[in-house]
């Protein structure tokens, strides 16, 4: 191999250490995609501003087309020596192409070339992260859909609270989930935005044209201040925070999937494709996948802080502090898309027991609010009411029974106004279907919320 491209002004050779130390090509080679796309808009580009002849341009490009089918064959071995993915691609198009190799640089520094090739992969990655939500946010509308009409206890404080339709809660997560993907497509716009011309950090003196660059690479804008643009990594911290977030709503739910297949709570089935074992307890079928999953929501919240960290305090413009970006962001990538897409093919697989849940949301007094509102209706005052309700419920604690055990006559010693039409209210399908207030749990408003939601996914 060939000494440095940057050897020049050194009299001595790099210490292993250092250049194990200072090595990206490990890790940013996954970028190989972009550095060379990058390259080819940049060859053209050069070769429209008269800066490489017609030849030289075609040669590069071949080059650097070979280059990428080696990679893609591997046959192509990355080794620290040569620093990072640009320089080992520089190197070998100069070992593949001679001198003329060495005019691919021309007008552009790594410093450009590294901004470039992130902005790229993050805007691949933006549309993919999208699709994982999607995907995911189908699967819940699919079991929203396949169990409507289901009720379950709804909690607040972990306790019973009042009935809710299960397709409600699933369609709670919908709504999180589109809200994620909002905010990746607004960020999306400050990731589309070429870096290239901005050359080391003060531009180019050579008559280079970053408006054809950004064009043939399909950006929608050229960065505006040179300086900015190589040292600017906010772009990744608003994707990572926004994934950040996708974790914290993925591990919110992972935890229902645990609590609810559960023998305690007994409400859901994972498939066994989707559970572990233990190596000891031989009748064990665990939720590992959930748990994992929330475990990792963990390692993404540390990358945010990490890159938030990293960036705090440099000067402007590059420092050789920013090659740390790529690790948080890579394993972000991964981490947020096997998390989405495992949990979307978990959600298929997910049995409902209907009969359980069903059970549980009629005991721990859950009609207790709509026998509240009952009494609202009859002229009634709210804290009145609720003050009643509350003594009906010690009531059937001391006595050991629910509320729609009590008799009319039980029930008018604590409200005169109730009559026979008592015993309508005392009913889960009522008192779910009677929440029609916007965005509530009636069966009315879950239907319309889920095709609201499928015609948002179909577009
Ligand atoms: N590997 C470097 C990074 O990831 C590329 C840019 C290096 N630029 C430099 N002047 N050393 O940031």
């Amino acid at each position: 191999m060939a000494g440095k491209l940057w050897q020049g002004r050194f009299r001595e050779a790099t210490s292993k250490l250092v250049e194990s130390f200072t090595a990206s090509v490990r890790f940013d080679q996954r970028l190989y995609r972009y550095d060379i796309e990058g390259s080819i808009a940049h060859c053209k580009m050069l070769a429209q501003q008269g800066l490489l002849s017609r030849e030289e341009e075609d040669t590069l490009i071949q080059g650097l087309g070979e280059i990428l089918r080696e990679i893609e064959r591997g046959t192509f071995v990355f080794d620290d020596a040569q620093e990072d993915v640009h320089m080992a691609i520089e190197q070998l198009l100069i070992e593949k192409v001679g001198e003329v190799g060495g005019k691919l640089h021309t007008g552009r520094s790594r410093n450009d070339q590294v901004a470039l090739d992130i902005r790229l992969f993050l805007r691949d990655e933006i549309q993919g992260v999208d699709e994982d939500i999607k995907d995911l946010q189908n699967s819940l509308v699919e079991q929203a859909k396949a169990n409507l009409g289901v009720v379950m206890p709804g909690f607040t404080h972990l306790q019973h609270a009042q009935p809710v339709l299960f397709s409600h809660h699933l369609m709670a997560y919908y709504e999180m989930l589109r809200r994620d993907r909002q905010r990746l497509t607004a960020s999306f716009d400050r990731v589309d935005v070429s870096p290239l011309g901005s050359a080391a950090l003060a531009g180019t003196s050579l008559p280079i044209d970053s408006e054809v660059t950004a064009e043939l690479l399909g950006f929608s804008a050229v960065s505006r201040n040179s300086i900015d643009a190589v040292s600017d990594r906010d772009f990744i911290i608003e994707f990572t925070s926004g994934a950040a977030l996708i974790m914290m709503h993925l591990s919110r739910m992972c935890e229902e999937l645990i609590l609810w297949s559960s023998t305690e709570f007994d409400y859901i089935e994972l498939s066994e494709g989707f559970c572990t074992g233990s190596s000891i307890m031989p009748q064990k079928k665990n939720p590992d996948v959930p748990e994992l999953i929330r475990g990792k929501s963990g390692r993404v919240y540390g990358h945010l802080m990490s890159l938030l960290t990293v960036m705090k305090g440099l000067p402007l413009a590059y420092n050789r502090d920013l090659q740390e970006d790529k690790e948080p962001l890579f394993d972000t990538v991964d981490t947020v898309r096997q998390s989405l897409r495992i949990l979307a093919r978990l959600w298929e697989n997910v049995r409902v027991n209907k009969e359980r849940m069903e059970k549980m949301a009629s005991s721990g007094f859950t009609l207790a609010t709509d026998v509240a509102e009952y009494l609202v209706n009859k002229g009634m005052g709210f804290r009145q009411a609720h003050r009643a309700v509350g003594k009906m419920v010690r009531y059937c604690l001391e006595e050991g029974k629910e509320l729609e055990q009590m008799t009319i006559q039980e029930f008018k010693g604590f409200a005169s106004v109730i009559s026979e039409d008592i015993h309508e209210i005392l009913d889960l399908k009522h008192s779910v279907d009677s929440r029609k207030s916007v965005g509530g749990t009636s069966l009315q408003l879950v239907r319309e919320a889920i095709t609201r939601a499928e015609e948002e996914l179909s577009s």
